[in-house]
C-alpha cells in the first residue's frame, strides 16, 4: 500500500507497524472526516461516539493516541481525561473543540493532554499535532523497554564451573544462526540466556522480540506471531504484523513453547521449514530472516511422548539445547549472586549498600532455592526494604521470614523442596536443643552458650515449639 506517511522520525531497524488511534466525537461527520485524513496517512483508526464507547475500546486494544472531543453526550471530555489519567494505561490524549476557550484549553493542558486543537480542523494542524504525540507515545515505551533491557541484559553472574560452562556454550553458540532450545526450571535465567546469546550474535543491532506463548490465549497466538490482514477475522479492523515481521533481520525467543497448541505448532514448523509466512486471512507469502530461540521450564520429553509436542518441531528448534542450572545445582554462587543483587536494590533507591553476614550467607547456601536465582533476587529487594542495618545476620534473615506465611516466602514448593522459613527453623530448633542436652536442661546455661538471654531464649523455645528443658 503505497503512504503519503508524514516524517515519524522513524529510525530504520525500528519495526514499522500501523499506529492505531481513537477518534471520540459525538459527531458523524467529524468522525468520518478525520477516520479519513488519518487512514489516508497509513494509520489505523477506530472511533467512538461517546466516553462509554470510548472506553470499552480502549479495554479491549492497545490505542497509540486519543482524539478527544470536549464535549460528549454521556460526559464531558475535560471529565474523561480525568479519570483516564488517573489510570496508568491513558494514551497520549489530544483534545478538540468547537468552542475552544483558554480556559479549557488550560485546563486540558493541566490534566495531561498533548494539545489542544480547535474546530474547524486543518488537517496540517492534525498531522503535526498526531505526529508529536506518536512520537512521545514511542519514546515512553522505548523508554520502557530500554529499562527492561537493562534489568534483563544484566550479564549472567556467577563463577561456578556450571555457569562458566553456559557462558562458554553461549559464547560459542551467538554468532551462529543456530536454533536454540534453552530449558531450565523457573527463575533459572532462561530469558537472560537468549537476551546474552542475541547480544553477542550478528545480529544484535536488530530487534529482539519475545514471545510468551503460554501467556497468549490460543485463538489468539497465530495472529500474534505470523500476524494478519484486514478483515481476517471479526476484529481485525487493520493489517497488523506479527512478532516474526516485527523481529525482522533479528532474533525472535518462544517463551514457554511448551504451551504451544498443536495449530500454531503445525504453522510454525511450516515457517520455520520454509523461511517464509503468510499473515492470517493473507495469501502471499513474505520472507522471513529470524533467528529463533525456544524456552520452556517443561518437560519436552515427556510432551512428546504424550504427543502434546510435535516431533519434528522439536527436532527444529532444538539444533542447540541450552540447559540454565539450578540454583541448588551452583550453590557456590549464593554469595555471589546475593552481594549483587543487595547492592543493585541498595543502590537502586539511593541506600548504602548492605551486606550478609558468614551466618546468613551459610543459610541462604544451604537452601533448596526452589524459585532459583528469581527467589534469590526478590529475596535481596526485600532484605533492602525491611532490614534498616547495613549487616544483614542470620537473625534478620529469622525475623524477616518469620511475618511471612513460608510459601509465599519461597515461591512454589515441590517434593523435597523445604521452604527457607522452615529450614532456617529446624536450623535454630537443632542448635537450641544441642545446646539444652550440652547444659543438661539448665536453660541459664544454654543461653549463655547460645549468647541470647533468658527471656530470649524462652521465647524461641515457645515459638518453635520445644520442651523447656529436662
Ligand atoms: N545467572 C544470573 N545472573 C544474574 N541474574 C540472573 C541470573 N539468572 C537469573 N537472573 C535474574 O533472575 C531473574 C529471572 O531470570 P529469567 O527471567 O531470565 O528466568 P527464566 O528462566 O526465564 O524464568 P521463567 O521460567 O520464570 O520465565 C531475572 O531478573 C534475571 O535477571
Ligand atoms: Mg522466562
Amino acid at each position: 500500500m503505497p503512504r503519503s506517511r508524514i516524517d515519524l522520525g522513524k529510525e530504520t531497524g525500528v519495526p514499522n507497524y500501523e499506529e492505531h488511534i481513537l477518534v471520540v466525537d459525538d459527531e458523524p461527520n467529524i468522525r468520518k472526516l478525520l477516520a479519513g485524513v488519518l487512514q489516508d496517512e497509513g494509520f489505523e483508526v477506530s472511533t467512538a461516539a461517546d466516553t462509554a464507547a470510548a472506553q470499552a475500546l480502549l479495554a479491549s486494544r492497545p490505542v497509540d493516541l486519543m482524539l478527544l472531543d470536549v464535549q460528549l453526550p454521556d460526559q464531558d471530555g475535560l471529565s474523561f481525561l480525568r479519570k483516564l489519567q488517573a489510570g496508568d494505561t491513558a494514551p497520549p490524549v489530544i483534545m478538540m473543540s468547537g468552542h475552544g476557550t483558554i480556559a479549557n484549553a488550560v485546563e486540558a493542558t493541566h490534566l495531561g493532554a498533548l494539545d489542544f486543537i480547535e474546530k474547524p480542523i486543518q488537517a496540517g494542524r492534525l498531522l503535526v499535532s498526531v505526529a508529536n504525540g506518536l512520537n512521545l507515545k514511542r519514546l515512553r515505551s522505548e523508554n520502557a523497554d530500554l529499562r527492561t533491557a537493562l534489568n534483563l541484559t544484566g550479564d549472567l553472574l556467577g563463577s561456578s564451573s556450571a555457569m562458566a560452562q553456559l557462558r562458554d556454550q553461549i559464547a560459542q553458540a551467538a554468532p551462529t544462526d543456530a536454533r536454540i532450545l534453552i530449558t531450565g526450571e523457573n527463575g533459572t535465567g532462561k530469558e537472560l540466556v537468549a537476551r546474552a546469546l542475541h547480544k553477542a550474535s550478528l545480529r544484535s543491532a536488530r530487534p529482539f522480540i519475545k514471545v510468551n506463548c503460554a501467556a497468549i490465549p490460543s485463538e489468539l497466538l497465530e495472529s500474534e506471531l505470523f500476524g494478519h490482514e484486514r478483515g481476517a477475522f471479526t476484529g481485525a479492523v487493520a493489517r497488523r504484523l506479527g512478532k516474526f515481521e516485527r523481529a525482522q533481520g533479528g532474533s525472535l525467543l518462544l517463551d514457554e513453547i511448551g504451551d504451544m497448541n498443536p495449530t500454531t505448532q503445525a504453522k510454525l514448523l511450516r515457517v520455520l521449514e520454509e523461511s517464509e509466512l503468510e499473515r492470517v486471512g493473507g495469501s502471499s507469502p513474505i520472507a522471513i530472516d529470524v533467528r529463533v530461540f525456544a524456552s520452556t521450564n517443561r518437560d519436552l520429553d515427556r510432551l512428546r511422548a504424550d504427543g502434546g509436542f510435535r516431533e519434528d518441531l522439536y527436532h527444529r528448534l532444538m539444533v542447540v539445547p541450552l540447559r540454565a542450572p539450578a540454583l541448588r545445582d551452583h550453590r557456590t554462587d549464593v554469595p555471589e549472586l546475593a552481594a549483587h543483587f543487595l547492592h543493585h536494590f541498595c543502590a537502586g533507591s539511593g541506600r548504602p549498600s548492605k551486606t550478609l553476614t558468614e551466618e546468613a550467607l551459610a543459610l541462604l547456601q544451604a537452601y533448596r532455592w526452589p524459585g532459583n536465582v528469581r527467589e534469590l533476587k526478590n529475596l535481596m529487594e526485600r532484605i533492602m526494604i525491611m532490614v534498616p542495618a547495613t549487616t544483614v545476620t542470620d537473625d534478620d534473615l529469622r525475623c524477616l521470614l518469620t511475618g511471612f506465611d513460608s510459601d509465599t516466602v519461597s515461591g512454589d514448593l515441590t517434593g523435597d523442596g523445604q521452604s527457607l522459613a522452615t529450614l532456617l527453623a529446624q536450623e535454630e530448633k537443632r542448635l537450641i536443643e544441642e545446646a539444652v542436652d550440652r547444659a543438661d536442661g539448665n536453660l541459664a546455661a544454654a543461653a549463655r552458650e547460645l549468647g541470647l538471654d533468658r527471656a530470649n531464649l524462652h521465647r524461641r523455645l515457645k515459638r518453635l515449639n520445644l520442651k523447656r528443658g529436662d
